[in-house]
């Protein structure tokens, strides 16, 4: 082989006096020599006026050619990056770059070339900065090299050719033998892992030799000045280029991440790397390590007296073993990391995939965790409950004790959290000293033999037990894919019970919510209190039946495109992974200082409610609550479509009914559309008080009468003016009574009240009690009252039905007497009911006024009135209405789209199939449990009526407030109502599905059982 007759041949011996004679001769260039270290030429430094210079005497069996590549290399650099720091060729006085010395019988070609002035890389104190000047100045080499070809690059049996690096494998044999499996593994990877591509990548010509003797640092910058030694030089696979130059980089660095992450990031920003050359790069690194090590072995035996051939031997065996005991996977995903790419190239598509609307993951747990109380945990030292770190039984009875203090079910530990907790060695790494101890899944804290199920379907890649100390103990991993032929992903699921050993089986098809195991004992899962470990692998880095569960800090950006957010899957609310600051407690007491006491505030124990979407709301701790009593958000909590229409007339303009403006026009005509003619003159105003008081204005300003019929138990507003026609106020506590220009009609109530059912005869006969009110008041003013104002339903006096024929009986009593209709559609409009859009439509009435309030906006405050033509003709006599947020854009968009949701969800005939549902439900309940008097209502407008005794209907009002309060404890928010206070309230939002039906019959169920 050529290297080896270069070795065969011995080094030039030029005499100092005689080098200098000869480079007077040929160069005129008088200096001092001092000759420089070298294996196999003879170089000396020559000082000399001119400036310094490094004379190179090359060995008598040298290539010609290849001094030719060298000599052409640097004038190719010299114009493709003229700033970068190699040397230059110093032609003879005839011009020529290399010459021919003789000694002895021996010739060699020999070259002057520039001085490259600085300290050794290997003098330099090692830094990030450094080694990141060092992948800068690697990456513009080979930058400039990229065009550059010479024939001589193609060195056929080149023995540093890193492609070439098997031919030295049968020299494994010269290694120490303690070494010799070490090396031989590395082989084994590089043939696993590299072989295969290799010729598939690009190629260039090499430097290939960036050691610390050849890398010329700038001390005052401390930044790489240069880079001298062209003798390796050959065409090879390009990222053999970084491979050399890390092989050399990270010898007996503290850290090998952190030094090669700069050196890495800086060659990539200059020269990007290829994904398929980053996954290879360690590879390469321990490669060429291999190549070193098998060379000088051998050489070591050849040549027993070189001693400098074995000087790099112990260095780079530690190197060797790190990267040996390191995940080759791992170092393929770290350096796409490092190099700009993508960690893990699938990574994306499968958090895309499990955040889309394609995926739908199925409970793991039978108790509903989304639903259920949860505590934070922190699994660190001085944390609560880590006094009992050491003992899993002892710090599980103290959770449990903490769990049933805050009514929680289970307890979260945190993904991507830093732990002190991990002890084991298996937690140490080999190629830094920093611990993994970053934790890559989230921790679910459940009792032990808790059934868990798969919350995706898949097959089960491994079932086995990881039974060291710390470990997960039985541990199953699933395998997925994102979507139909979707990229593959895994799920992880530890510390579970040893049944979950027989309970799956690898290759397994399981189902989404197929039962795949059982959490564990402390005794069996790795010495932990029960928990599952659950975690999202998207790259299982070449392993099966083990995953690491904990990553080094530094490390986090590759380890959490490795294991993204369990969360993705498990999908608890995201206020369930902080602590808040104002728990509920410390809210009451400021709410107390600042707010007035009148304000009341629901169930025993306060909520904090931070969040809502569709049908629940979620508290500070992410606990969702099922809203089973929230008109208001009709079309669901923080409906995007709402927010959307709100959010973009806000950032438009926002004034008032006294400018033109189509949108206000447009949602006006739209909502008079949704009445009956002649209802078709709108007013738009801020909340339901504002809608009576104007409907009460209206009535006595078109009729010039001041006296008002109204409906025991109503309620119409927080005004005066409404507190004097709402007899649930002013007959209550605080209350002053009826003001002599109100009557208070009978409540038409089919249960409770004289006339028993729903028929017309009742209705027509609790009508009576307005005809007499009309009467009253005829007999005391000397004409009939200004109007009747009724709820469509009445709310307030407990979910209270009229009876077929009764508002329409009582108006013609009123209208008869000259009295105006109001119905108060506050509560119960916009397709409530299921049946008709307004509430008031099954009692076969055109009222006069309909007032609008709560759905209306979503819970923006908006509201109205809508009459007729004629009675707002006569309305406007020269007194100003004036509301100044009543009717401006912003309401008006909203109000556009609530009705837009109403249409294109199509919700009023889906609230009438799940309040049929519920209903029937209630219905069942109400047979097995005779605490329910009755249950009416329609669509999502419903009351179940509780009382001690089914004969004299003794109102049950302490029990409907138990239940009321137990459903709230157990995730589902209801209230009760009426004069008894003993009704329970269901007027959920109108996306109640099937699903949250049964949520609340079983939950009330369950109450009526506990209470
Ligand atoms: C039937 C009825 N009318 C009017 C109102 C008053 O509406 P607001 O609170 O928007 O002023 C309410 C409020 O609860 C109500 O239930």
């Amino acid at each position: 082989m050529n290297q080896i007759s270069v070795f065969d041949s011995p080094k030039p011996v030029f005499s100092p006096a005689e080098a200098q004679r000869l480079l007077v001769r040929d160069y005129g260039v008088e200096g001092t020599l001092t000759e420089l270290v070298s294996e196999r030429d003879q170089n000396f430094l020559v000082d000399s006026p001119a400036g310094k210079f490094v004379l190179k005497i090359a060995n008598a069996a040298e290539d010609l050619d290849f001094l030719a590549l060298q000599n052409a290399v640097m004038k190719h650099i010299e114009r493709a990056d003229p700033e970068l720091g190699l040397q230059r060729v110093v032609t003879t006085k005839e011009g020529d770059e290399t010459v021919q010395w003789d000694h002895g019988t021996s010739r060699h070609a020999v070259r002057l070339i520039t001085y490259l002035p600085g300290e050794l890389y290997s003098a330099a104190s090692n830094s990030p900065a450094l080694l990141e000047s060092l992948g800068t100045f690697m990456g513009r080499l080979s930058r400039a090299l990229k065009g550059f070809g010479h024939p001589a690059a193609f060195r056929p049996g080149f023995l540093w050719n890193l492609d070439e690096v098997m031919t030295v494998k049968p020299w494994l044999s010269d290694i120490v033998p303690e070494r010799r499996d070490l090396v031989a593994r590395i082989f084994a990877r590089y043939e696993a892992r590299v072989l295969p591509s290799l010729s598939t990548l690009r190629g260039a010509v090499l430097h290939q030799d960036a050691n610390d003797n050849n890398i010329v640092v700038d001390a005052a910058t401390s930044t790489v000045a240069g880079l001298i030694d062209f003798g390796d030089m050959t065409h090879g696979r390009q990222i053999n280029e970084l491979a050399v130059t890390l092989a050399y980089g990270l010898l007996d660095v503290a850290d090998v991440y952190q030094s090669a992450a700069p050196l890495i990031a800086a060659y990539a920003k200059v020269f990007p790397l290829e994904a398929e050359e980053s996954t290879i790069l360690f590879d390469l690194v321990a490669a060429r390590l291999a190549m070193s090590v098998c060379i000088s072995s051998r050489r070591a035996k050849e040549f027993p007296d070189n001693d400098y051939l074995l000087v790099s031997q112990a260095p780079a065996f530690r190197l060797l073993e790190r990267l040996d005991r390191t995940n080759p996977e791992f170092f393929a995903a770290f350096t796409r990391h490092a190099a700009g790419l993508a960690p893990i190239p699938t990574s994306d598509a499968v958090v895309e995939w499990l955040s889309s609307p394609d995926c739908s993951p199925h409970a793991m747990f039978d108790v509903d965790l989304d639903r259920s109380g949860r505590i934070l945990l922190e699994l660190n030292s001085g944390a609560p409950g880590m006094e009992h770190a050491a003992d899993p039984q002892a710090y599980w009875n103290w959770l449990k004790a903490r769990l049933h203090d805050e009514d929680a079910r289970f307890a979260i530990g945190l993904y991507g959290e830093v732990r002190d907790v991990y002890k084991g060695e298996q937690f140490a790494t080999a190629a830094s000293p920093e611990w993994r101890s970053q934790h890559l899944g989230q921790d679910i804290f459940i009792a032990a033999g808790t059934a868990l199920r798969a919350p995706l379907a898949g097959k089960v890649l491994s079932v086995v037990d990881n039974a060291l100390p710390y470990d997960y103990g039985p541990t199953v991993i699933l395998e997925h894919r994102a979507g139909a032929n979707g990229t593959l992903f895994w799920t992880l699921y530890g510390h579970l019970s040893r049944e979950t050993l027989a309970m799956v089986k690898e290759g397994q098809q399981i189902a989404a919510g197929q039962l795949i195991g059982s959490i564990g004992e402390h005794t069996v899962n790795g010495g932990w209190a029960p928990h599952l470990h659950f975690q999202i692998i998207t790259d299982r880095l070449g392993q099966s039946g083990e995953f690491p569960g904990v990553g080094q800090p530094t490390l986090w950006p590759v380890w959490r495109a490795i294991s993204p957010d369990p969360n993705l899957i498990l999908r608890l609310a995201p206020e369930s992974f902080s602590h808040d600051r104002t728990p509920p407690d410390v809210l009451l007491k400021r709410r107390a200082e600042v707010l007035g006491p009148s304000l009341s505030i629901s169930y025993r124990k306060k909520l904090k409610i931070v969040r809502g979407r569709g049908a629940y709301l979620y508290d500070h701790t992410g606990r969702a609550f099922l809203d089973g009593v929230n008109n208001i958000c009709h079309v669901g909590h923080s409906h995007p479509h709402v927010v959307e229409a709100l959010n973009r007339q806000a950032t438009i303009l926002n004034t008032n009914t006294r400018y033109l403006h189509d949108t206000i026009l447009d949602y006006a005509e739209r909502l008079g559309s949704c009445f009956p003619k002649p209802l078709s003159v709108v007013y738009l105003v801020c909340s339901g008080s504002e809608a009576n008081e104007l409907a009460l204005r209206m009535a006595r300003t078109v009729t010039g009468r001041r006296a008002t019929i109204t409906l025991d138990w109503g309620y119409h507003g927080n005004t005066n003016g409404l507190i004097d026609v709402s007899p649930y106020k002013f007959n209550r506590k605080g209350g002053r009574g009826k003001p002599d220009y109100v009557e208070i009609a009978e409540l038409a109530d089919p249960y409770r009240g004289q006339f028993k059912g729903y028929g017309a005869n009742s209705g027509i006969a609790y009508a009576a009690s307005v005809a007499e009110k009309v009467e009253l008041i005829r007999e005391t003013t000397g004409h009939g009252p200004a109007a009747f104002i009724a709820e469509a339903i009445s709310g307030c006096g407990g979910q209270v039905f009229f009876p077929d024929a009764y508002l329409k009986t009582a108006a013609e009593h009123v209208r008869k007497a000259g009295g105006l209709v109001i119905v108060d559609e506050v509560q119960t409009g916009f397709g409530r009911v299921g049946n008709h859009m307004w509430a008031h439509g099954p009692q076969g009435i055109v009222p006069d006024i309909v007032t609008l309030g709560k759905p209306i906006g979503n819970g923006h405050p908006m509201a109205a009135v809508i009459t007729t033509p004629e009675i707002a003709k006569a309305f406007a006599n020269g007194m100003e209405f004036f509301s100044s947020f009543g009717g401006n854009p912003v309401s008006a968009a909203v109000g556009m789209a609530v009705l837009d949701v109403l249409e294109q969800e199509d919700l009023q005939a889906k609230a009438r199939v799940t309040g049929d549902y519920l209903k029937a439900r209630f219905t069942a309940l109400a047979e097995k449990h005779p605490l329910i008097g009755h249950v009416r209502g329609q669509g999502l407008f419903l009351g179940v009526e509780l009382v001690k005794d089914q004969v004299t209907l003794d109102p049950a009002t302490e029990e409907a407030g138990l239940i009321a309060n137990d459903m709230r404890n157990h995730g589902v928010l209801i209230s009760t109502d009426g004069p008894f206070d003993n009704v329970l309230k269901i007027k959920p939002p109108m996306t109640f599905r099937l699903r949250e039906a049964d949520i609340l019959a079983d939950a009330l169920e369950a109450a009526m059982v506990r209470v």
